[in-house]
């Protein structure tokens, strides 16, 4: 399996950094470290992933506006080869642009439970709230600050005298343990039947009337008052594949697919010769916008005329 290529972004002494570094070094992680760079050249972090043969960058912001700095890190973030972004302690407001260029590709640790305390000192104002819980965050980087989709959270008890340095302490080691392990799931979420159905499902009943219900043991999608128009597919009577079916126009439109792209499709098996046509989802980085497409289409070919009439008019506007 190829690994996702990870930069790490830090600003101080990348204890993160390293946690995700050393998981990295463990036989079967998805992702490897191709950069660390920092907006401090003298960070400790940046030493100490040298140290263990990582290629640094660094490079002072100061006296550069933010769009200029920004575009220096992302040239280098290009040059590394990174599929993803993981900041660490990375102590810098990014440019909308870098954030945009990056999105849903950017993650980062926070120590606090998100939604509670964006920003700073998050530790003292949960203490201060009388919280029985701190803890960190994993979130997707989006354009506000500290706001992105949650991917993974853990608690850390407030003890009582609890100062906001003892809980810091305490909460570093859950932030260890946390960001490997949700980075090692998001990179290989395509990877994951569970993570690979919900995609469907949120795409298949976004179409109009659609319902879900089993088939023959696989979840199965079908226009209310119409007929099934896809079914998801996981190692269906141990055929080892993860795919969607869906209808194409005919076998003759199948067999064309399959001889175009037979890495892509497949003929589905106790289907009969029919037009549905299986689409291979286990490939690790799937087109979604495609996928989208295909279901519209077999959705077209399923539901009753009133319902296909409905969204001719409304595609018409
Ligand atoms: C961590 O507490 C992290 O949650 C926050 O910055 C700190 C970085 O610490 N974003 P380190 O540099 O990873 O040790």
């Amino acid at each position: 399996m190829t690994k996702a290529k990870i930069a790490i972004l830090i600003s101080g002494r990348g204890s993160n950094m390293m946690a995700l570094l050393y998981a990295a070094k463990l036989p079967d992680c998805p992702y490897e470290v191709v950069l660390v760079a920092s907006n401090d050249p003298d960070a400790p972090g940046l030493a100490l992933a040298a140290a263990e043969g990582v290629p640094t960058f660094g490079h002072s912001h100061k006296g550069l506006d933010r769009t200029t700095f920004d575009a220096i890190m992302d040239a280098q973030l290009k040059a590394s080869g990174a599929d993803y972004v993981a900041l660490a302690g990375y102590m810098r407001i990014l440019s909308t642009g870098f954030v945009q260029r990056w999105e849903g590709r950017m993650l980062n640790i926070h120590p606090s439970l998100l939604p509670k305390y964006k920003g700073l000192e998050t530790h003292a104002r949960a203490i201060a709230a009388g919280d029985s819980h701190g803890g960190c965050s994993v979130h997707l980087v989006t354009a506000e600050l500290d706001d992105g989709p949650v991917l993974g959270q853990l608690p850390v008890a407030i003890l009582p005298g609890e100062t906001a340095e003892s809980l810091a302490n305490r909460v570093v080691f859950a932030e260890h343990q946390l960001y490997s392990r949700v980075l090692a799931d998001f990179v290989s979420r395509e990877r994951n039947p569970e993570w690979l159905l919900g995609k469907v499902r949120e795409l298949a009943l976004a179409l109009p009337e659609a319902s879900e219900k089993t088939s023959h043991g696989s979840p199965g999608f079908f226009v209310e008052g119409g007929k099934f128009f896809a079914y998801f597919s996981y190692d269906h009577h141990h055929d080892g594949v993860t795919g969607l079916l869906v209808k194409s126009s005919g076998v003759e439109e199948q067999a064309m697919l399959i001889e175009r792209d037979p890495d892509l499709y497949y003929r589905p098996a106790y289907l009969g010769p029919s037009g549905w046509i299986g689409i291979d989802l286990g490939n690790g980085d799937n087109d979604w916008e495609h996928i989208g497409e295909w279901l519209r289409k077999s959705w077209r070919l399923s539901a009753p005329k009133r319902l296909t009439k409905l969204l001719d008019i409304a595609e018409e506007f």
